[in-house]
């Protein structure tokens, strides 16, 4: 079943098509680049950025899948969490397309994108499983227990893990969104060089980073000029591991609690590769298998909104049309 997929809930436009949930025929995503001189992203701009190049964004889609619109089945947009100017665009294209060529239509929860791009690329992952979403507004450890079927074990009381390198970035002068230059950065660093708290890392599944963001940001203004050129890389490390030591201590302990045999991880801080390699490590020892997205895979794309949907749509059909954007709609 050819699925479109509609991708706008921030500052990447995204448009992808994806065969019955696994094969992706293209996946074209533009960043918004516009933000990096505001060091965030302003919904407004956001907005108008998304109306300018949904169409063309579309065409080349369909140009690159070499697909005809008479070929799409389905239709998939997400409909939130997210911002409600952004979300509002993508949502309206993708159902008046659904709705001008009489094809179902899916609204997506972002979420669930997020964590459908393992089953997008995993056959083989174990319905039942364990995984942890971190992303640049959310930050969740869910038990799946099947699809659709969630229990949240914990999420974040106050930054989300790419927020924290967002901020930390900014800090640092490495502009925005700073999470793949503090990776870059990090890996000429020494981890150890800062010993930067770890907020609850032995205490149950929530999270908290916003204390480590401010021992950043009073560790790095105390430094000359001179000093924090020296020593950057040490520090951008040393956060790196601490947000890594507590993304991975959790979710090691609920694969086990939860007796899970596989644990994935999604959305854009799992692109980082310290988080990638030491979580490999640790499951290895606690004899689970680990499974995480392609690079692309991992940020927002339309691809994995595609293949939520489809999976979304077999299990419970199409969703009205009268639905309408959720900024803070739920995962469960
Ligand atoms: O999933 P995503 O594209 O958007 C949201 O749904 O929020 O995630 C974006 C976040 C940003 O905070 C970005 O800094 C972070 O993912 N990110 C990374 C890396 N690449 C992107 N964080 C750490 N290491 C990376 N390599
Ligand atoms: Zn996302």
């Amino acid at each position: 079943m050819l699925t479109l997929g509609i991708e706008t809930s921030c500052d990447e436009t995204s448009v992808a098509l994806v065969d019955s949930g696994r094969e992706i025929r293209s996946n074209v995503i533009l960043s918004q680049a516009i933000h990096g001189k505001f060091g965030g992203v302003v919904p407004e701009v956001a907005s108008r950025e998304h109306v300018k190049t949904i169409i063309p964004i579309y065409r080349q889609a369909l140009e690159e899948a070499k697909v005809d619109p008479a070929d799409i089945q389905l239709v998939a947009a997400t409909m939130g969490p997210g911002l409600v100017g952004p979300l509002l665009v993508g949502l309206s294209f993708a159902k008046g397309m659904a709705w001008a060529r009489d094809l179902p239509f899916v609204g997506v929860n972002h979420m669930e994108g997020h964590l459908a791009a393992n089953l997008l690329e995993q056959p083989d992952l174990d319905d039942n499983h364990l995984t942890l979403i971190v992303s640049g507004g959310h930050t969740m450890l869910v038990h799946v227990k099947s699809f659709a079927e969630y229990e949240i074990l914990g999420r974040t009381v106050d930054d989300a893990a790419g927020e924290a390198f967002d901020k930390v970035a900014k800090i640092m002068g490495l502009g925005y969104p700073g999470g793949a230059a503090i990776d870059k950065l990090a890996k000429g660093g020494d981890p150890r060089f800062v010993a930067f708290p770890r907020a609850m890392r032995k205490d149950g599944y929530q999270f908290s980073f916003s204390g480590l963001k401010t021992a950043v940001s009073l560790h790095w203004n105390k430094l000359s000029g001179e000093e924090q050129q020296q020593q950057a890389a040490d520090i951008a490390a040393s956060f790196q591991d601490a947000v890594v030591d507590v993304l991975v201590e959790k979710t090691v302990r609920a694969a086990m609690d939860t007796r899970v045999t596989d644990v994935t991880i999604s959305g854009g801080v799992a692109a980082n590769s310290r988080l990638r390699t030491v979580m490999a490590e640790k499951l290895k020892r606690a004899g689970k298998r680990f499974f995480y997205p392609s690079m692309s895979l991992c940020t927002d794309n339309a691809a994995m909104i595609a293949a939520a949907g489809y999976f979304r749509y077999k299990k419970s059909g199409p969703t009205e049309f009268v639905i309408d954007a959720v900024p803070y709609l739920p995962l469960e």
